[in-house]
């Protein structure tokens, strides 16, 4: 499958990339501001996953950004959308096969720790995936990578490092913490929250750890950034709503957009 896909991508065009982007929640305007060579929609590519998800358009962008050869990948898919493990990584494989080496996935997500408030940027030191089911479910591909692979530093030091020089450079402050992804689509209830508290999460949302998982595996370089879009459920005095989300991602992008842009200079 991911053979046939390449095929069909290199029909189009021979842009190898160097970086993979993942835009999340709200972010995908970026792309709207770097200069497109070629624009490659989901739905073209056989047997590749179209995301539900109404602000998820999905498509390959592929651009230069700091003179480094990107692959944007604009709008995800979601476990809870139904689509399986294997479906929801299939994005990150194919940029791999492209020959993208670093990957940035960002996402918006809700706020747990006490060092977080709405529209925090927060790096990602490591990430809790155990309550989703892994990307890496089913035969392993061989070609991709090992059947048990290492996730003791899924998010590379040196990349994050080079994210946080970009944040001094650019005056934004960078937050740092662990990522708990559970499987959505409703939000979490209270004791939920205070579990993910307990268990040494300080970010939750419905993406990124298992395209982290798949992208380490098949041997990228990882980093990953949230935007704190709301406080977690519970910590929250009013209930979450997807239009808050969007509305703190939208509010932040041009920080964000800025930052990103940076970090993958120093890449
Ligand atoms: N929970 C889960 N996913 C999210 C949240 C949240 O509070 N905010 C943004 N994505």
């Amino acid at each position: 499958m991911l053979k046939k896909q390449l095929d069909y991508i290199r029909k189009i065009t021979d842009f190898e990339p160097e970086i993979a982007l993942v835009l999340g929640s709200g972010l995908g305007d970026f792309a709207q501001e770097v200069r497109q060579e070629c624009v490659i929609p989901y739905c073209d590519i056989p047997e590749f996953p179209v995301s539900t998800a109404p602000t998820h358009r999905g498509r390959y962008i592929f651009a230069e950004i700091q003179g480094k050869k990107t692959v944007i990948m604009q709008g995800r898919v979601h476990l809870y959308e139904g689509y399986s493990p294997k479906q929801v990584v299939n994005p990150i494989r194919l940029a791999r096969l492209m020959g993208a080496e670093k990957l940035m996935l960002t996402n918006a997500a809700g706020g747990i720790g006490e060092h977080l408030k709405i529209g925090d940027f927060m790096v990602l030191e490591d990430h809790i995936s155990c309550f989703v089911p892994s990307a890496l479910t089913g035969e392993n591909d061989e070609s991709l990578g090992v059947r048990f692979p290492d996730m003791s530093e899924v998010y590379s030091k040196r990349l994050t490092s080079a994210i946080c020089k970009a944040a001094d450079k650019c005056n934004i402050e960078i937050k740092h913490g662990v990522y708990l992804q559970l499987h959505g689509p409703n939000f979490e209830t209270p004791a939920e929250i205070r579990m993910a508290k307990l268990i040494g999460a300080d970010a939750v949302g419905m993406s990124t750890a298992i395209e982290a998982q798949a992208a380490r595996h098949c041997g990228f370089e990882v980093c990953a950034i949230s935007v704190i879009s709301n406080l977690a459920c519970g910590i929250s005095k009013t209930p979450i709503t997807s239009e808050e989300v969007e509305e703190t991602a939208n509010r932040v992008a041009p920080l964000f957009k800025k930052l990103v842009r940076e970090a993958i200079g120093n890449f």
